[in-house]
């Protein structure tokens, strides 16, 4: 025998504010370079792990997505990079729509990807991983290179050095410098500060902004939530697949809802 279904209190009401946040959003969306609009997407047909993810980047934005374990936050740039399969929803570059493209098509169109794990090939060097990142364009590898290593140094005094050898903060350097070998638009990073000591996450978030003011508009999912909040224009909180909030990182990091749920012990530290 089954219950009736008791409804919540408060529950139109708060229906009616997710819609009116969804309208604002929808409209503060206009001009993106990078836009995704209603997402539902998974691994396995019938388990949708995106329940309707709207994401989108301004030109020159800096876009962090926090979010505790599991929300979807890893499948949701997957999903813009054509590794997971979109169910219902579009994705758009530059006003083109590009939903479920393939991720080598998508490097070309301007696209970057940067996994969290293995991204990096270990038995080459650091000078044969950058050439890696360009092999559908080898005439732009001279140029290319030159701007990477101006924001990575290390990596062109190592050039040598197989990436194997190198520490998990000189790999993720190799790991974006080689995202940034195709001259992408936008970049996705998927938590480029796992696993570093703190003062290379340090230098991390310090790279992906000078990544961002050389002009690439950048979307980052962060595990540090904290000081992903700082450096970032605007923030997204993901859980269940589905953006429980948006604003800048500012407003985000000082959201009492936020830092209860989301950021935990680490806010509360400072
Ligand atoms: N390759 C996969 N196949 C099936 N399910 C997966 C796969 N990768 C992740 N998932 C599931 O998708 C959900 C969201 O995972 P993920 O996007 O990695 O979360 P987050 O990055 O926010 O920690 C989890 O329940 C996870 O178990
Ligand atoms: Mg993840």
């Amino acid at each position: 025998m089954t219950e009736p279904v008791t409804p919540v209190p408060g529950a139109d009401e708060a229906q009616a504010r997710a819609d009116a946040a969804r309208e604002q959003h929808l409209a503060a969306a206009d001009g993106a370079i990078l836009r995704a609009d209603n997402l539902i997407a998974g691994y396995l047909p019938g388990v949708n792990i995106l329940n309707g993810a709207d994401l989108y980047c301004h030109p020159g934005e800096l876009v962090g997505i926090i979010g505790p374990n599991g929300a979807g936050k890893s499948t949701l740039l997957k999903a813009l990079f054509g590794l997971v399969k979109i169910h219902e929803g579009t994705v758009t570059l530059r006003g083109e729509e590009i939903t479920n493209k393939r991720a080598d098509s998508l490097v070309t169109l301007g696209i970057g990807f940067v996994p969290q794990t293995n991204n990096v090939f270990p038995s080459l060097t650091i000078a044969e991983n950058l050439q890696m990142g360009c092999y559908q364009a080898p005439d732009k590898y001279a140029d290319r290179f030159d701007f990477v290593t101006d924001i990575f140094p290390a990596l062109g005094e190592r050039r040598g050095q197989r990436a194997g050898s190198l520490s998990g903060g000189e790999r993720q350097m190799v790991a974006m410098g080689r995202a940034l070998m195709m001259d992408p638009s936008v970049l996705l990073l998927d938590e480029p500060s796992a696993g570093l000591s703190p003062a290379m996450q340090d230098e991390v978030f310090l790279q992906t902004r000078a990544i961002n003011k050389a002009g690439v508009s950048v979307v980052m999912v962060e595990q540090n939530a904290a000081r992903c909040l700082q450096i970032c224009d605007r923030g997204y909180v993901l859980d269940h697949g589905r953006n429980a909030y948006t604003a800048t990182g500012t407003e985000l990091a000082n959201d009492p809802k936020v830092i209860e749920l989301y950021l935990g012990t680490l806010a509360k530290r400072d």
